[in-house]
C-alpha cells in the first residue's frame, strides 16, 4: 500500500516504478480513502498500541493506493524494498531511506506474510479485480 502521505507527496510513480524494475507484477490496484472499519480491520494485529489510533486517524486521512503485488519471493522483497518501519533506520535504496522521515509517515505498508497478505488482500480487493496475465519479460526473470 502507498499511504496518505505518499499519494500526497506525489510518490505513486516513483513507488509503482521500484515494484515494475523489480519485474514484479502488480495484478491488482486501487486508489481510494479507506472507511474507518476497514483500516481498523486492517491494522487488527495493533489494537491496544499507543500508536493504534493515530495510525487509523492517518490511514483514513486521504486517499490510499492498494496493491497486490506478484512474483517469487515477493512478500519477502518488498518488506526489503520497504526498508525499516522508522525511516530514520532505514538504509538508503529503501522507499523508507529514500522518500521518509519518521514511523508515522513512512510512505509505505507491506504484507508481513503469506497469512497476512492472504488476509489483507481479501479485505481491500473482490477476486474479480485480481487480474492473470503474463508479463512479457517473464522468461527473462525467472530460470
Ligand atoms: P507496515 O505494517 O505499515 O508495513 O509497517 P511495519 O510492518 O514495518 O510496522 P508495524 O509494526 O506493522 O506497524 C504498522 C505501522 O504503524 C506505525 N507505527 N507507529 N509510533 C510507533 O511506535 C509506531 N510503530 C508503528 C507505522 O506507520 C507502521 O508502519
Ligand atoms: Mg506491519
Amino acid at each position: 500500500m502507498i499511504k496518505p502521505d505518499g499519494v500526497q507527496r506525489g510518490l505513486i510513480g516513483k513507488v509503482l516504478q521500484r515494484i515494475e524494475q523489480k519485474g514484479f507484477k502488480i495484478v491488482a490496484m486501487k486508489l481510494a480513502v479507506m472507511p474507518e472499519e476497514k483500516a481498523k480491520a486492517h491494522y487488527a494485529e495493533h489494537v491496544g498500541k499507543k500508536f493504534y489510533q493515530d495510525l487509523v486517524d492517518f490511514i483514513t486521512s486521504g486517499p490510499s493506493v492498494s496493491l497486490v503485488v506478484e512474483g517469487r519471493g515477493a512478500i519477502a522483497a518488498m518488506r526489503k524494498m520497504n526498508g525499516a518501519t522508522n525511516p530514520a533506520e532505514a538504509v538508503p535504496g529503501t522507499l523508507r531511506g529514500d522518500f521518509g522521515i519518521e514511523t508515522g509517515r513512512n510512505v509505505v505498508h507491506g504484507s508481513d506474510s503469506p497469512a497476512s497478505a492472504a488476509r489483507e488482500i481479501a479485505l481491500h480487493f473482490c477476486a474479480s479485480e485480481l487480474v492473470n496475465f503474463k508479463r512479457i519479460d517473464e522468461a527473462w526473470l525467472y530460470e
